[in-house]
């Protein structure tokens, strides 16, 4: 079984003519609103390519919640095990430009109230457990733990940048997902490149003979490296309406392709696929491909 332990948002999200330059002010005409959060889009997207999978998390008790996880329930992803807190559900306010770029602010809400107790007794050998940025950095550390102590599989998306301290915990987990903007970082955290250092240097730098370790280059694919076999695979190209959300396409049908016993090197494919896929329409969820859509387009990477 996949187990997402992350953040569930709910995503305001306006389409604008470029975006913002701090101190600036861009208007766009009207906002709209979606399910989101990086680990909620994570579970959403293995459930669609046809994992097993839970979400452990929380929203809070307001009315952002249901819609935060309507999308969730629809594609049967167990939310048996989502706390609902006092306090307000997470938020994410998006900026989308003509390019399909984005600019994301994010309010925490219960989200940073999310503690590693809420796993015990729930992870398990042959589980896969999936982890991104969004929780404080000690549930993630304290997950990583349990899920080595079970012996169960950990697959860490060190999304999104600049909240640090993920370094010190690569080494333990099994596959490692980071764009690379949060390579660089983690690089940079272990003392070991620069600014201008190339995916394959910094590959270099974040793998390890035991580890998958994947950088994601948006419209460029990716690099990945498990033992001594380098994968460079090029993304499909697609019409892009908007990018949000696609790296959480990405490692959610990576997620379902590694636990359904995928190689890796299919499991890149597919997760490739959905990532592109996920650029079709607006809303970090909208687009988020099933397993026949991504099974269609692996044939063309
Ligand atoms: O990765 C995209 C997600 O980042 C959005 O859905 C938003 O909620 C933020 O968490």
């Amino acid at each position: 079984m996949i187990i997402v332990f992350g953040s569930i948002n709910l995503d305001l999200v306006v389409a604008l003519p470029r975006l913002p330059q701090p101190g600036e002010t861009v208007v766009g005409p009207d906002h709209q609103t979606f399910a989101g959060g990086k680990g909620a889009n994570q579970a959403l997207a293995a459930a669609r390519a046809g994992g097993r999978v839970r979400m452990i998390g929380a929203v809070g008790n307001d009315a952002h919640a249901a819609p935060a996880l309507a999308n969730l329930e629809k594609a049967g992803v167990d939310l048996s095990h989502v706390r609902h807190l006092p306090g307000s559900t997470g938020i994410a306010m998006i900026g989308v430009d003509a390019a399909g770029e984005n600019l994301i602010m994010c309010a925490s809400g219960v989200n940073a109230r999310v503690v590693a107790d809420w796993l015990q007794g729930e992870v398990r050998e042959h589980d896969l457990l999936v982890l991104q940025r969004e929780l404080a950095l000690e549930p993630i550390e304290k997950a990583i733990a349990m899920a080595r102590r079970n012996r169960a599989r950990v697959l860490l998306n060190a999304a999104p940048s600049a909240g640090g301290g993920l370094a010190r915990l690569v080494d333990d987990v099994d596959i490692l997902v980071a764009n690379r903007q949060e390579a660089a970082e983690l690089a940079a955290e272990r003392g070991k490149a620069d600014a201008s250092a190339s995916p394959e240097d910094l590959l270099g730098v974040l793998s390890s003979p035991d580890r998958l370790t994947v950088i994601t280059l948006g419209g460029d694919g990716l690099v990945a490296r498990e033992g001594d076999i380098l994968w460079r695979v090029k993304a499909p190209k697609i019409d892009v309406v908007d990018t949000t959300g696609a790296g959480d396409a990405f490692v959610g049908a990576l997620a379902a392709a590694l636990d359904r016993g995928a190689d890796t090197e299919r499991a890149l494919k597919e997760g490739t696929a959905a990532g592109a896929l996920a650029c079709q329409a607006t809303g970090a969820q909208t687009s988020s491909p099933d397993k026949a859509a991504i099974a269609a387009l692996v044939e063309r990477i």
